[in-house]
This record gives C-alpha cells, structure tokens and sequence, in this order.
C-alpha cells in the first residue's frame, strides 16, 4: 500500500519507517527539515518537506502521493523537562493533535484516503483515582488541573474526529514509550536522582516499548476495524513497583521518597497525579484486533534490554 507518514523521524517514526518498507509498502515520509531528507530516503522512503500546521502545504503533499493510509505520529515533544506547567510544555503537541489533525483530514479527503491512524495516549495521567484497567470504552477522563486543560481537550479530540471523519479512523493509545532513542531524558534524570516516588507511587502507568509500538502500527496500517487501541503491554503497573526496578537495572541509586505535599512543590499537581492516581490500560483488543503482541510483554525484561542494549 502506499502510506504517507508523518513525525517520521520521531522516536517511533524511525522504526516505523524501515518496519513498513520492509513489509513492502510505499512510503512517503515527511520532515520540516531538509537536513533530514537523506536519513528518511536511507530509510526507503520518498522523503517530502512539509510542516502540519501549514494545511495548503500538507494537502499539495498528500494528493501528490496518493496514499491509501496516513499515518499521523506528528509531536513536539523533543527535550520535555518539566511538566509543572503542561498546557505550556505541550503547547505545539497540543496544536498538532487538533489543527495537525485536522489538516491530514482533509488533506486525506482530498486524495481520497481510506485509512487514517493518529496517535492517542494511553501514558499516565491525572486520573480521578486509581481503579481498575482502562479500556477502549473508557474514555481518558482525567481530573481537571488548572495547568492541564488543553492536553486532554487535543487527546478528547483526536479520539472523537478521528474515527468520525475517516473513512476508516483509528486512534493507537500508545503506552510511555521506552526502549533505544526514546525517554532517555527519564534514564538520565533517574541516575541524577531527579525522579522521586511520590506519595506512595500508586499510580499505575502502562509502558510499551518503541519497537512494539512500531510493530502495532504497522499491524494498524494492514488491517483492524475504526476505532481507538490501547497499545501497551501486558503488565501496568504502581510507580512504586517499576520506577526502582528501572534504577536499579540502569545501575542508579534507589528513587527518593517524597510526600505528596513535597511533589507539589517539587514537581507540581500533574505528576503528583501521574504518581498517585494514574490508572493503566488494558491491551486486550489491540492483541486481539489487530494480531499483534508485544515482544516485551512486560517493562520488566523491556527494561533490561533497553538500559543494556
Ligand atoms: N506515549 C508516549 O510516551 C510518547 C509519545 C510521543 C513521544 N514520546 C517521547 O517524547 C520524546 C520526544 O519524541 P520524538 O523523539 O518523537 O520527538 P518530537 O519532537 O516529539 O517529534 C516527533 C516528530 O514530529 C515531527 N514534528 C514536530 N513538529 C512538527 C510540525 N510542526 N510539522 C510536522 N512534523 C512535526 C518531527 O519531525 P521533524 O522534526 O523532522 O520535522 C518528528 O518526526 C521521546 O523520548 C519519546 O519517547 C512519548
């Protein structure tokens, strides 16, 4: 098939790539960076120049390959530290999950696109309390936060338009991403000793290690009926269990402990949620749906492989 995919150079991007090219699909891949265009030919596909915000552009881009299925992996979220102000931190990510969006949706009516697939979240949040898995039914329903309005307002909306304007829209949850090249921000901060368990860590996070997460997508491009994925692994799991054992695999001194009290100030209220009250995803239907599982069914040896490979 041929696949226009876009953040094609992004840390999933970059598996994503290769991974279609060798399932033999035809790639056209875009960057807002010339410098850039030698590493997506490299990677066997037709390099085009374009910035998601910038709608003419994208449509001329996209009915000038053609493509049965676009792929929307488009963020800015490159060199993310701190998250005490989120609406701020994920201001362009933010306007790329609704304008960005908006854009390859008519840029996919235009060229008569079949297939749209667009990135969600299934990462921690500022759940309301912590409680059982997540399914697709479940929407992210997160506690409001005076900081974090617009995060899950652009999240609320990939998941509602996507779906309803394709033809055939499909939205992958996507787990926190780990493995080579991507959150390697979270190992050096943890061998600093920057990330603390706070209040408890029981807050439950669902991981999905990068590879798989490309591997998911390229299952999502081939086949899976419309409608949202939850692709993480088997194993969510508390910040207390999996935030030591990935300092303790990474050769770190064991997280500091701090009260909830401390977070705030230290962090501010969104990580304290995301430590406290998050809640996990459960993979069910993307195994089942689209035939794919994860190769690192759990963080646990995808942790390991990442900190050593
Ligand atoms: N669920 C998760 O946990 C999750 C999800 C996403 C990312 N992350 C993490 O966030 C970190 C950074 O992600 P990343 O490396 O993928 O970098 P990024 O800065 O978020 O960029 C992702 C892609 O989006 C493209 N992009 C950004 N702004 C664009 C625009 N205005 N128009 C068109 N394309 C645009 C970039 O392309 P060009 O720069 O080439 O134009 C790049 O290919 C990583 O550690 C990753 O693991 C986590």
């Amino acid at each position: 098939m041929r696949v226009f995919v876009t953040g094609a150079t992004g840390a999933l991007g970059r598996y994503l790539v290769p991974g279609l090219v060798a399932a033999g699909h035809e790639v056209t891949a875009t960057t807002r960076t010339p410098g850039k265009v030698a590493q997506l030919r490299q990677a066997g596909a037709e390099p085009v120049v374009v910035d998601g915000l910038d709608r003419e552009g994208v449509i001329a881009a996209v009915k000038s390959a053609a493509p049965e299925v676009i792929v929307h992996e488009m963020t800015a979220l490159a060199g993310l530290r701190s998250l005490r102000n989120p609406d701020k931190t994920f201001a362009a990510t933010n306007e790329l999950r609704t304008r960005g969006t908006d854009n390859l949706l008519a840029a996919a009516g235009q060229a008569g696109t079949r297939r749209v697939i667009a990135q969600g979240y299934a990462g921690a949040g500022p759940d309301r309390r912590s409680g059982p898995l997540k399914t697709e039914e479940d929407p992210p329903d997160w506690r409001p936060i005076r900081s974090a309005v617009q995060g899950p307002a652009a999240i609320a909306y990939v998941e509602k338009t996507v779906p309803a304007e394709a033809p055939e829209g499909l939205v992958l949850r996507y787990g926190g991403f780990y493995g080579p090249g991507a959150s390697d921000f979270l190992l050096e901060m943890l061998r600093k000793r920057q990330v603390p368990v706070i209040g408890g860590g029981t807050g439950v996070w669902s991981f999905i290690e990068i590879t798989d997460a490309a591997a998911a997508t390229i299952a999502a491009v081939e086949h899976g009926a419309p409608g949202l994925y939850n692709v993480v692994d088997d194993d969510p799991a508390p910040v207390a269990e999996w935030l030591p054992y990935l300092a303790k695999v990474a050769g770190a001194k064991p997280p500091l402990r701090v009260p909830a009290w401390l977070g705030r100030l230290l962090a501010g209220e969104f990580v304290v949620s995301q430590m406290t009250t998050s809640r996990g995803f459960s993979n069910e239907k993307a195994r089942k749906e689209l035939s794919w599982e994860p190769r690192y069914a759990s963080w646990r040896e995808g942790f390991r492989a990442w900190v050593s490979g």
